[in-house]
């Protein structure tokens, strides 16, 4: 991506998008985090501290690139959006409930980013489970990350990907 960054307005339609996602008894379990500018940098910073401490030594040339390639990640696109799917309140939600609408919120950002010729990229990784990360990012214990999407202008041509055929994933049963 390159290092311009989307407008307020289109982040904004992109957010209104991800709200109107398919989700249970109407719980709207979503919570974005727009990340931008030095925030990014903060964000690695804590990344790199988190690395560290899982690291057996920090001295070396091999754990000083891995340490600095960690603080870099977030600045590889001018705005991240955390997605988070709170817990479930509602007896009659499950908990992967929860997740999964988070995650149709995520599609539905990504196609509306796709739309506007925005390059919008989902990515977890480590730090999407790392509670040092939640806790900076102000977030409750029962909240999970479900995306850093990344979302800026496109650098470069989208790679292509050919998914294995449909046919070689469905069963169709009752169909004469
Ligand atoms: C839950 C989830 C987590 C992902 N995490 C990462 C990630 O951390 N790093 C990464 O390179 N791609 C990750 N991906 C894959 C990319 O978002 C993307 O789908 C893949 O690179 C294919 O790109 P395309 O859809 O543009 O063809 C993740 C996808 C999902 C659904």
């Amino acid at each position: 991506m390159t290092s311009e960054r989307p407008t307020r307005e289109q982040i904004e339609l992109l957010l209104e998008a991800a709200t109107h996602a398919p989700n249970h008894h109407n719980a709207q379990p979503w919570k974005f985090i727009v990340l931008a500018g030095h925030a990014r940098e903060e964000l690695g910073t804590v990344m790199a501290k988190s690395l560290a401490d899982r690291l057996e030594e920090t001295n070396s040339e091999n754990a000083q690139a891995r340490l600095n390639k960690e603080r870099n990640k977030p600045l590889r696109s001018p705005i991240v959006i955390v997605v988070v799917a709170e817990p479930s309140k509602q007896p009659k939600v499950m908990e992967i409930e929860n997740i999964e609408a988070a995650a149709a919120a995520v599609q539905n950002m990504l196609l509306t980013a796709e739309e506007m010729g925005l390059a919008c990229m989902w990515r977890t990784g480590d730090a999407a489970y790392d509670p040092q990360i939640k806790q900076w990012l102000g977030l409750e214990s029962g909240d999970q990350i479900v995306a850093f999407l990344y979302l800026g202008y496109p650098a470069i041509p989208r790679l292509e990907r050919i998914p294995i055929a449909f046919k070689e994933k469905t069963t169709w049963t009752g169909w004469e």
